[in-house]
């Protein structure tokens, strides 16, 4: 299965900004959703700030860093879901958080939107089966700072289908 365009990142803070940042750079379209509308748009204006001093080093074309934040959009509701293919939830870690989350996601997704959550500690199992789609929910665990570190582990829930 491929991920066709557009990916909804839940939660702008430390690990969602970064999240967000990856991939837009890699060439996606990003929807960036948080609580706090505030925080969307800190994140955003650090990300921009970051990358162009990146670019003024000389390690980033101008160019690159003008692409990579029109592809980054601030979404203030979850129904914004109906347009992703991928959900990565990296909102706060609690349980209660995340499955109320997963729950509103589940009502405006599209049937075969995949939804990974970033938890460090939570059990997938468990979150994935609040959602009718439970063998679509995975865990997709990021390091931090993530536009650094090259590395993700993706986590099966009990539920998640082999594809
Ligand atoms: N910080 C790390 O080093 C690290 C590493 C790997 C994984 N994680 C995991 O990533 C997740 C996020 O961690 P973080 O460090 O970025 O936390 P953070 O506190 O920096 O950011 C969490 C964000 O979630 C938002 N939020 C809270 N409730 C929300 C809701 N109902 N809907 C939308 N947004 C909501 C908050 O406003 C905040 O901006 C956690 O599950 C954490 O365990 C963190």
């Amino acid at each position: 299965m491929s991920i066709e365009e557009t990916v909804l990142v839940v939660g702008a803070g430390q690990m969602g900004s970064g999240i967000a940042q990856v991939f837009a750079q890699s060439g996606y379209t990003v929807l960036l959703h948080d609580a706090s509308e505030k925080q969307i748009h800190r994140a955003i204006s650090s990300m921009t700030k970051q990358l162009t001093k990146r670019a003024e080093k000389g390690k980033l074309a101008h160019q690159a860093v003008r692409d990579i934040t029109q592809r980054l959009a601030v979404s203030t509701d979850l129904k914004d879901v109906q347009q992703a293919h991928l959900v990565i939830e990296a909102a706060s870690e609690q349980m209660s958080v995340k499955k109320q989350i997963f729950e509103t996601l589940d009502q405006f997704a599209e049937e075969e939107a995949i939804f990974a959550t970033n938890t460090s500690s939570l059990s997938i199992t468990e979150l994935a089966a609040v959602t009718s789609r439970p063998e679509k929910v995975i865990g997709m665990h990021f390091m931090n700072p993530v536009p650094v570190m090259k590395l993700v582990e993706v986590i099966r829930a009990l539920q998640t289908s082999d594809d």
